[in-house]
C-alpha cells in the first residue's frame, strides 16, 4: 500500500459528524478588494509564512488517506497564486478524490477556465454580487464586471458543468440585484446561491448590523417571479437548494445567520499559511505548517495529528452581526 492510498472515513468528531470536505486556501491576496471581505488597508502575509506546493499536496494527500473525498481550492483568489496549475494537476490524480473544486472571483478565467479544466479541476464556484458595472465597482473596490463576465462565460465554454454563481446580498447595496441575478443565472443555466454576510474581520466601508438580509426575506423576492421546488438536493456544501420550474437551475440558501447549518457540517478549513480550522465561526486550530516543517515527509504523524484534532471541532458557530468576535477576515479561508 503506498502512504496516501485511500482508506475508510477516519475523521469523525466528537458530535459524530463525519468530516469528507477540505476547504484548502491557497493565498490569502487577492486581486479585488470586496468591502464586506476585507479592510480597505488589508496587509498580506510574506511568501515564507505561507505552505509550499509540496506542503499543500502533502497534507491534501493525507486529509484524502483519511477519508476526505472533495477538495475545494479558495483563497483570496486562488489564481492569484503562480503554480496554481501545477497544484490542481497534482491533487486532481489524488486517489479516492471523488471532486476537486475551486471558488474564484472569475476575473482570471478568461485565461484560465481552460488550463484549469485540462490540469484536471472538477467543478467551479464563481462570485459575483452585481450587474451594474459601477454598482461591482464600489462593491470590490477596484473590480471591472466586464472580466467577471468574461470569466463566467469562459468557464461555461470550456466546458465545466454546473457552474455555481455566489451572491452576497446586502440590504440597502445590492438586494434590489436579487431577481436580475437569479435570472442571469436561469439564463445561463447556471445555478446561484444567496449567502447571508457573516461578521469576520473588522471592516470601515458599512456597519454589518446595517446591511443584514435573511434568505427568507430573499426567497420572498424570488417567489414573485420563480416557481422555486425545494429540494433535498446536497452537493455536501451548506447551500439549501430549490430548483426552478421550467430550467436546469438551481437556486441556493446559505444562511449562516438565519439557520443554523453546524449540525451536518461536514467540512474543515486549512488557512494559507497552513492553520487547520475546524470551524469558520471559531478560533479553535491546529498548526499543520509547524508539524509539516518540523518533520518533513511523515506522514503518519501529519494524520495521527489531524485525527486528533477532530476532537476539537466546536459543535456550532454563533454569529452576531452587532459584534465582531472573528478577527479573522474571510480572505484567510476563503468562506
Ligand atoms: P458547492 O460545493 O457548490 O455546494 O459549494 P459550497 O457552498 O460548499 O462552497 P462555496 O465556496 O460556494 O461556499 C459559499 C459560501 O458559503 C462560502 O464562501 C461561505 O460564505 C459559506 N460557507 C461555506 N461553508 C461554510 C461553513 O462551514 N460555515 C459557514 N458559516 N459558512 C460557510
Ligand atoms: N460573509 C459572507 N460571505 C463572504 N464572502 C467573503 N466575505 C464574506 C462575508 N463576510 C464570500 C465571497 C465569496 C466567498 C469566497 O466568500 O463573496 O463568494
Ligand atoms: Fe477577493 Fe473573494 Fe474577498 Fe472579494 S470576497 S476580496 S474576490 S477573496
Amino acid at each position: 500500500m503506498t502512504p496516501y492510498q485511500s482508506t475508510a472515513a477516519q475523521l469523525t468528531d466528537s458530535f459524530g459528524r463525519e468530516v469528507n470536505y477540505l476547504r484548502l486556501s491557497v493565498t490569502d491576496r487577492c486581486n479585488l478588494r470586496c468591502t464586506y471581505c476585507m479592510a480597505e488597508d488589508m496587509r498580506f502575509l510574506p511568501r515564507q509564512q505561507i505552505l509550499s506546493l509540496e506542503e499543500l499536496r502533502d497534507t491534501a494527500a493525507a486529509f484524502v488517506d483519511l477519508g476526505v473525498r472533495k477538495i475545494r481550492l479558495t483563497g483570496g483568489e486562488p489564481l492569484i497564486r503562480r503554480d496554481i496549475l501545477k497544484l490542481v494537476g497534482s491533487l486532481a490524480s489524488l486517489p479516492g478524490l471523488d471532486e476537486l473544486t475551486m471558488t474564484s472571483n472569475g476575473v482570471m478565467l478568461p485565461t484560465m477556465a481552460q488550463p484549469l479544466k485540462d490540469a484536471g479541476l472538477s467543478r467551479i464556484n464563481i462570485s459575483i454580487d452585481s450587474l451594474k458595472p459601477e454598482r461591482f465597482k464600489e462593491l470590490t473596490r477596484v473590480g471591472n464586471l466586464h472580466e467577471v463576465l468574461a470569466g463566467i462565460k469562459a468557464a461555461a465554454a470550456v466546458g465545466f458543468k454546473r457552474v455555481k454563481l455566489n451572491a452576497v446580498i446586502l440590504a440597502g447595496f445590492n438586494d434590489d440585484e436579487v431577481l436580475d441575478l437569479a435570472r442571469f443565472a436561469v439564463d445561463n443555466s447556471m445555478d446561484i446561491s444567496f449567502i447571508e454576510e457573516m461578521p469576520l474581520g473588522e471592516i470601515s466601508s458599512h456597519k454589518r448590523s446595517n446591511t443584514q438580509i435573511t434568505s427568507a426575506q430573499i426567497r420572498q423576492q424570488l417567489d414573485q417571479e420563480f416557481n422555486l421546488l425545494d429540494s433535498a438536493e446536497t452537493t455536501g456544501g451548506p447551500s439549501r437548494y430549490a430548483a426552478v420550474a421550467g430550467s436546469q437551475s438551481k437556486i441556493g440558501f446559505i444562511s449562516p445567520m438565519s439557520n443554523n447549518f453546524c449540525s451536518s457540517c461536514n467540512r474543515v478549513r486549512l488557512t494559507a499559511e497552513g492553520r487547520l480550522l475546524l470551524c469558520l465561526g471559531n478560533e479553535h486550530s491546529l498548526d499543520l505548517r509547524e508539524i509539516l516543517r518540523a518533520y518533513p515527509g511523515d506522514a503518519e504523524r501529519l494524520k495521527s495529528s489531524i485525527i486528533k484534532a477532530m476532537g476539537n471541532k466546536p459543535e456550532r458557530h454563533y454569529f452576531d452581526p452587532q459584534q465582531v468576535d472573528i478577527v479573522r477576515f474571510m480572505n484567510m479561508t476563503g468562506g
